[in-house]
């Protein structure tokens, strides 16, 4: 199957187009490597450095004619989302319909896109699933749903098939770890370089993490299944940041404390989401423990030159 894959040289889109390859198909990436890397690509993939809100584009498309798209290039930081939301409705919703624009006018037969849980705000019952009422706190949160709007409409008027995937947190190999990339990854490196990272709150606010692998398995079950509906993408247990601190330790075998830093405004207390729906239709489960995960994710920081 011809996939374009926007957003290719990102942290999970990376991961999936070395999915989708193992799979035999035929790849084509679109990325302008904003945030992305190009030591990510996957060496059987053709390369376009372009930004999605590019009118080029819909040369891209005329010459790949993929079959379907996988859509996840995107602005992701929820505090630039607050700072700039004229840049981040600009990226996750101009550009994602420069997008879905080609993909009516060049005959794509799906749609396969990334949503989060940063659409649910603090939960009203937990664990949260699809019918959970949204209540967004950020730019991200509100631009990330628009897409889930269009898809439907693109569906309605032009069918184009798509998956909406709601995932909760994705950590695991090539996760950005500077800044505010995710946790995991910040943890994982930090102990690994003795630094003590720095839990904003008292350390008992949980998530649910989800490893990128089994992130991967569930688009690639989304190529030829799970039609026209919304899923979450989770694990549907929780941990504490004490409690991931101490495992990313205990793996590691370092004796350390963590440094408490105030609470970050808008963060939620508690948050993790039913894989029910997504089981029932498919049978897709998360394969790897937290502590798996963990250690997959400490090995590729290994490799990469960390001690
Ligand atoms: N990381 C998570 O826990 C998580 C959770 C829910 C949803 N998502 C979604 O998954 C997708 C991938 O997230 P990620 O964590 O891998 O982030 P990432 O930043 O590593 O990947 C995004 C990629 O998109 C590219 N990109 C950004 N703006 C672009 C533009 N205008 N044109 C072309 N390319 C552009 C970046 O260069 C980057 O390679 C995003 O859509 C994100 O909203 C991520």
């Amino acid at each position: 199957m011809k996939i374009l894959v926007t957003g290719g040289a990102g942290f999970i889109g990376s991961n999936i187009v070395d999915g989708f390859i193992e799979n035999g198909h035929d790849v084509v990436v679109v990325d302008n490597l904003s945030h992305g890397k190009r030591g990510n690509l996957n060496s059987k993939v053709k390369f376009y450095n372009l930004d999605i809100r590019d009118k080029e584009l819909n040369k891209i498309f005329e010459s790949e004619r993929p079959e379907v798209v996988c859509h996840h290039a995107a602005q992701i930081s929820v505090p630039k989302s607050v700072d700039n939301p004229i840049e981040d409705a600009d990226i996750n919703i101009i550009g994602s319909l420069n997008l879905l624009e080609c993909c009516r006018l060049y005959g794509v037969k799906k749609v396969i896109y990334p949503a989060s849980a940063a659409i649910f705000g603090e939960p009203i019952y937990l664990p949260i699933d699809e019918n959970h009422p949204l209540d967004m706190m950020s730019g991200y949160g509100v631009t990330k749903h628009t897409l889930e709007h269009y898809l439907k409409v693109y569906k309605e008027l032009y069918n184009i098939n798509y998956t909406v995937m709601r995932y909760a947190n994705v950590y695991g190999p090539r996760q950005d770890s500077t800044g505010e990339g995710g946790v995991v990854a910040i943890f994982c490196e930090k102990i690994l370089e003795n630094e003590v990272p720095t839990i904003f709150g008292n350390g008992e606010q949980t998530r649910d993490f989800v490893f990128v692998k089994d992130v991967v398995e569930a688009n690639i079950k989304a190529l030829t299944e799970l039609d026209n509906e919304i899923y979450n993408v989770a694990t549907n247990t929780k941990i504490s940041i004490d409690d991931l601190f101490n495992m990313v330790c205990n793996i590691l075998n370092k004796d350390m404390k963590p440094v408490y830093g105030e609470e970050r405004a808008g963060d939620i207390r508690h948050s993790y989401m039913t894989y029910k729906k997504i089981n029932e239709a498919c049978g897709w489960k998360p394969q790897y423990s937290l502590e798996n995960g963990i250690k997959e994710t400490i090995n590729y920081y290994i490799e990469k030159g960390h001690k």
